[in-house]
């Protein structure tokens, strides 16, 4: 209730005229880890009785939920700890991110998803960036090789679901470009080109394909593997096929922004550029910079907001304000996403919500599953963010 009165008081401004404020990231991480620690004595508990079940995900219905380390957001809860490690120093992160990164271990040999730069390259990239321990290295080459299993070469992308082979031969999401930074990594880490040549034969075909004329994005496309054609373009997890999914919406912009960082290709800054564009002058969007779930679901504005894709948008805006002419605008769009995720509005308070850090995300409307929940890729990136914003 208290949010909504908030959202109603705000959705007489537009994000795109407000002007930033200051992000005070010390006392965001000292509230987070907070959480945190609660969240780990949540996780404990819950893998007394299910030990198969090793990551927090959401809160549903009062319920906390733990999953499967099959699950796509699995890595997102040890990757977390890498980054309290990171901000900290403090020992006591390190042995935590270790311990619950193991977890995710046998994920690098999953070839059933294309996930798995979410559930395998962020804690063990994370940990590997801050340890240099062999082990993980080790960990991430081979969680590219199963990615690339997935690569189709007349189609030139990544098939991202094999579940609904009825409606789709062989789909793939815009998400599927997070996945990228995997495998450019173990070119990097091997000298092995492949799999930077099908990272960038997916983003250029992802370009083609996906994209309208405003740089919105479709969520699904449908290829033929025998031509390569376009078969479909639809949704899943967005209010229509020809909607702009918020959280789609920011994949896109972290993707191309990574893939310019590991390219220098100029055609990615440029997608980049004009994806932020979407939502930066978008009038959707209330002045907190919190995206609705959906740009186009009818019912704004009672609609739900999704603070993971404004926590994946702060964390990408911020790298792109590295590369792009329009930095400064970036930046404060950035820090106006921060600011607004750190207030009352959108923090758990300590002890609530089973210590998941960040409220108000919106996970999949159209299965009626997760809306205006906590989840743990919002609080990923939320930190990520904080982090990147220094
Ligand atoms: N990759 C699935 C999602 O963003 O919900």
């Amino acid at each position: 209730m208290k949010l909504k009165i908030t959202i109603t008081a705000l959705c007489v401004l537009s994000f795109s005229l407000i002007k930033a404020q200051k992000v005070n990231v010390a006392k965001a991480f000292s509230a987070a880890a907070k959480q945190t620690e609660v969240l780990i004595k949540n996780v404990d508990s819950a893998r007394v009785i299910k030990p198969n079940q090793v990551s927090p995900r959401t809160v549903e219905n009062g319920q906390f939920k733990m999953v499967v380390s099959k699950d796509w957001t699995s890595g997102f809860f040890p990757a977390e700890l890498w980054f309290f490690y990171q901000y900290t120093k403090d020992k006591k992160w390190l042995a935590l991110a270790k311990k619950y990164t193991e977890d995710i271990k046998k994920e690098q040999f999953n070839t059933g998803t294309h996930d798995l730069g979410f559930m395998v390259y962020c804690p063990f990239g994370n940990g590997y960036k801050l340890t240099q321990d062999t082990a993980y290295r080790a960990v991430i080459i081979q969680a590219a090789k199963s990615l690339s299993t997935r690569f189709n070469a007349t189609a030139g992308v990544i098939k991202s679901w094999d579940h609904n082979g009825d409606k789709w031969k062989y789909p793939v999401i815009i998400d599927n470009m997070m996945n990228l930074e995997l495998l450019f990594e173990a070119t990097k880490l091997t000298g092995d080109s492949s799999f930077y040549k099908i990272a960038v034969s997916h983003a250029n075909t992802t370009i083609k394909n996906h994209f309208r004329p405003d740089f919105s994005s479709y969520h699904v496309i449908d290829y033929d593997t025998q031509t390569g054609n376009v078969l479909k373009k639809n949704t899943a997890q967005g209010y229509a096929d020809e909607s702009a999914w918020a959280r789609g919406q920011a994949w896109a912009l972290y993707g191309y922004t990574m893939c310019f960082r590991e390219t220098k290709n100029k055609a990615y800054l440029a997608q980049a550029d004009g994806i932020a564009g979407f939502i930066l002058n978008n009038k959707i969007t209330p002045a907190d910079g919190i995206p609705y779930w959906d740009y186009n679901d009818p019912k704004i504005p009672d609609a739900s907001r999704d603070a993971s894709a404004a926590a994946i948008t702060a964390s990408a805006l911020y790298e792109l304000a590295r590369y792009s002419t329009n930095s400064k605008r970036y930046k404060a769009a950035a820090d106006k996403i921060l600011v607004s995720l750190g207030s009352n509005s959108y923090t758990n308070k300590t002890g609530a919500q089973y210590g998941f850090i960040l409220d108000h995300s919106t996970g999949h409307r159209p299965a009626k599953s997760e809306i205006d929940v906590p989840i743990n890729y919002a609080d990923y990136y939320y930190l990520e963010a904080l982090l990147r914003s220094k």
